[in-house]
């Protein structure tokens, strides 16, 4: 069975702050790494909902902790947590809640699954390989400027406008429909390359977390996940590169400071107050994990603390 290493595993359970009865929710729920640690701390009575939108990790999860009550597994986006955690039928308020954002290595080791430019493989790079639009499909619709701006804002790739136009032009010969011929499109485009990484890692990126609406999904979660957490509930949240680490620091120095409109009032409304306390500051993996684990090296959580009403 393909294996996930979990990352900043000592980190999170730490950040979870973890309570033997506790309800918590791992967002994504992955091969379970994170999710086995916390059912290993709980109690009888805590519980864990597992959510994930790739079939195959719910799959591999209900085989892994078959005969586990305490946890359920719900297979979808997270994007809409609240409407996932009462699939679950978790009632009431929640301890904590884990994204771990990204793709597992599962996910970027099968190369029937599309991700990886390192092996070739059907251009899919869905999560839910079982809905939604493939990589393939948006390549060969997309116009020459999308693309463009696609792997400019979420590749941050300087040379997005040479490499969508060498898109443009490959596709109108014969549809692109493999990760490596689509690899070898961007090579050929870019004229020069970054030490230790490959010429196509930031369109993939790029084209990955557009076709999972990656961006979106964890902008919708956040404020969900602190509706759901008790007062003194932990939200943890791990990232894999800059663009939803900015969104998951703003948020939470957002909800630190409570509505700006009522700054300097003497009273402030519920609703207006903080709601959250941040623990501490971005946490990144140790040079030991780093060398077990070389997925660890760009990893960063941010904890923060549910505060009371
Ligand atoms: C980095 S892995 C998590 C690994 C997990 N923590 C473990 O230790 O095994 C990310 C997982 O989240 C899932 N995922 C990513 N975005 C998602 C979303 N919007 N909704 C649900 N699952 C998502 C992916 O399918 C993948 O299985």
């Amino acid at each position: 069975m393909a294996e996930h290493t979990p990352v900043l595993l000592e980190e999170v359970l730490a950040g979870l702050a973890i309570r033997p009865d506790g309800r918590y929710c791992d967002a994504t729920f992955g091969r379970g790494g994170h999710t086995a640690a916390i059912l290993a701390a709980l109690g009888p009575t805590g519980r864990v909902v597992g959510i994930d939108r790739d079939p195959e990790a719910i799959r591999a999860g209900q085989r892994r902790f078959a005969g586990d009550s305490r946890l359920t597994l719900v297979r979808g986006s997270f994007g809409p947590l609240e409407e996932r955690v009462r699939a679950a039928g978790m009632e009431g308020e929640l301890d904590g809640v884990l994204l771990d954002l990204g793709v597992s290595s599962p996910q970027l080791d099968e190369a029937s699954r599309g991700f990886s430019f390192m092996q070739d493989g059907p251009l899919d790079m869905r999560m839910d390989n079982e809905s939604g639009q493939s990589a393939a499909q948006w390549l060969a619709k997309a116009g020459e400027r999308e693309i463009a701006d696609v792997l400019r804002t979420l590749g941050e790739e300087r040379f997005a406008r040479r490499i969508a136009r060498a898109i443009v032009a490959a596709r109108a010969t014969a549809p692109i429909t493999r990760t490596g011929e689509l690899a070898a499109i961007v090579a050929a485009a870019v004229p020069t390359r970054e030490p230790g990484k490959h010429p196509a890692t930031r369109t993939f990126q790029a084209i990955r977390i557009h076709v999972n609406g990656e961006l979106d999904a964890l902008a919708s979660a956040l404020p969900q996940a602190v509706r759901l957490l008790a007062a003194g509930g932990r939200l943890c949240v791990i990232s894999f590169h800059s663009l939803e680490d900015r969104i998951a620091k703003r948020f939470i120095r957002r909800e630190e400071q409570g509505d700006p409109v009522y700054a300097g009032l003497p009273q402030v409304p519920p609703h207006a107050r903080p709601r959250l306390r941040r623990v501490g500051g971005a946490i990144v993996a140790s040079e030991t994990e780093v060398a077990a684990n070389p997925r660890a090296r760009s990893a960063v959580l941010r904890v923060a603390e549910r505060l009371a009403a």
